[in-house]
């Protein structure tokens, strides 16, 4: 693709403060307002002649066969147009994740319907693949050749392979000890050096922020606002999988709270372009151990979110209790008329089985999205009828122990494990739990095993 075909508009950032709203190039190298530390947005002056047919634009672009039209960020990179060459872009075909109905878990839920989005089926599992993919970009323009990242294993795994595939070094902040093991994999298998601190998350972030003002390391934590960016591209591919019609209600779990921070921006950029003609309501879900938004959402919005201390979940991809994008998010909840809700540890157990009966399997944080909604529709806040979309945010395979200790009756809230249990306190129930069964290797015993497994089949199918 030649240089001149690619989009540009004047691109800044800006604090989003309103009493502040100080704008800095967008070739600075910060994560804050140098004026009111403040969080910063990347904006643009679009050009809106060019804007038109921009939806046919990006629906003929699923013909081509051109990286960065194959990419399900990139596709859309007139509505992120910050890049000034193309060959800042570095793309593992990111994004074109499906779009799946989601009956039993829709049934579980109270709705009469629900598509989840898998956003798990990412090149490395998370929706994180979305946003690296923009911030690599600017790092490659800042001529950045480290890049770190503090994480709970999903951007850890994402800043990997993307630093792998840059020819950059990738250093990662891991919390010590919780973090699932197919992260921690995927991590040391890419290459990437990664230093388990001795705390927690908010820990990590906090020393990874101090690093990156006294290192040449460029962090791409979603404070970065060019991460963002990317993850702005999960709404538009979302909508235009539903032929641009826009859902009621988009339901994502919450944690450092940058996703549900890219999707209102997305979308509200969508509709003051003119490009959508409403905004879907966005809906977080915590955690309950860890839930500092839900909590000062629920205390009247008053005042700054009160950090939680010691942030417990075994949803470990959110267990953080001092969102850094906690302000963008209580804006994209104010923009879509949004809701927050808490599920307890039971709730998520429960709801990961039952996705994982649709044939579609998820890590535990995702699965606090149908959660939510089984309790947003009990409670009367969501409709039975809403057009939902549950964005099912990481894979399966990234945490599989979870999944089997589930299943055989062994998932406890408090335990300590070596090669087997030490200490084990809190014990869920496992209420949908589908154990492996012990059989003798004989074919004469399984015979009628076999037949009362098919005996119950009408019931699987209800
Ligand atoms: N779901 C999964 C699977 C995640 O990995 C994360 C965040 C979230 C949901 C929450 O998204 O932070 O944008 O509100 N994981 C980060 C990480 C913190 O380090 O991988 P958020």
């Amino acid at each position: 693709m030649p240089d001149e075909a690619f989009p540009r508009a004047v691109a800044y950032l800006q604090c989003i403060e309103p009493t502040c709203r100080a704008t800095y190039d967008a070739g600075e190298r910060i994560y804050a307002c140098e004026q009111c530390g403040g969080l910063l947005d990347v904006q643009y002056e679009w050009r809106q002649a060019r804007l038109t047919d921009l939806l046919a634009t990006f629906d003929a672009r699923r013909a081509s066969f051109h990286p960065h039209d194959v990419s399900g960020v990139w596709r859309f990179r007139e509505l992120f147009p910050f890049a000034t060459s193309p060959s800042q872009v570095v793309t593992l075909g990111e994004g074109n994740t499906p779009l799946w109905d989601a009956p039993r878990s829709a049934r579980y839920a109270g709705l009469k319907r629900l598509a989840v989005k898998h956003q798990g089926m990412n090149p490395t599992g998370s929706f994180k693949d979305n946003g690296m993919t923009t911030g690599v970009a600017q790092a490659q323009r800042l001529g950045a050749r480290a890049v770190a990242c503090a994480s709970t294993g999903n951007t850890s795994a994402s800043l990997a392979a993307y630093a792998a595939r840059a020819g950059m070094r990738g250093i990662v902040f891991i919390p010590g000890g919780r973090i699932a093991y197919g992260k921690l994999a995927q991590s040391l298998d890419y290459g990437a050096a990664t230093l388990q601190i001795e705390g927690n998350f908010d820990d990590a972030m906090r020393l990874a922020r101090e690093l990156a003002r006294t290192t040449p390391l460029y962090l791409l934590n979603s404070v970065n606002p060019f991460r963002l960016e990317g993850q702005k591209a999960i709404a538009f591919e979302l909508l235009q999988q539903r032929r641009w019609r826009v859902p009621d209600r988009i339901v994502v779990p919450g944690g450092n709270l940058g996703n549900v921070s890219a999707l209102g921006k997305g979308f509200k950029e969508l509709h003051d372009l003119g490009l959508i003609a409403r905004m879907p309501r966005l809906t977080v879900v915590q955690a309950e151990g860890a839930a500092p938004l839900a909590q000062w959402r629920a205390g009247g919005r008053e005042g700054n979110l009160i950090p939680v201390k010691q942030p417990k979940t075994l949803a470990t991809a959110i267990q953080i209790g001092h969102p850094v994008s906690w302000l963008k998010a209580a804006r994209a909840l104010d923009w879509t008329d949004g809701a927050c809700a808490t599920v307890s540890e039971q709730d998520i157990a429960d709801a990961k089985a039952v996705i994982g009966r649709d044939g579609i399997g998820c890590e535990p944080a995702s699965a606090a999205t149908v959660a939510g909604l089984r309790r947003l529709v009990a409670e009367g806040v969501v409709h039975p009828e809403e057009d939902t979309v549950a964005i099912l945010t990481g894979n399966a395979l990234k945490d599989p122990d979870f999944t089997v200790q589930y299943h055989t009756g062994q998932l406890f809230t408090d335990a300590e494990r070596e090669t087997r249990v030490t200490r084990a306190e809190g014990r869920l129930a496992s209420t949908f739990a589908n154990a492996p069964r012990r059989v003798p290797a004989d074919a004469d015993a399984l015979r009628q095993a076999i037949l009362d497994l098919i005996a119950e089949l009408p019931s699987l199918t209800e």
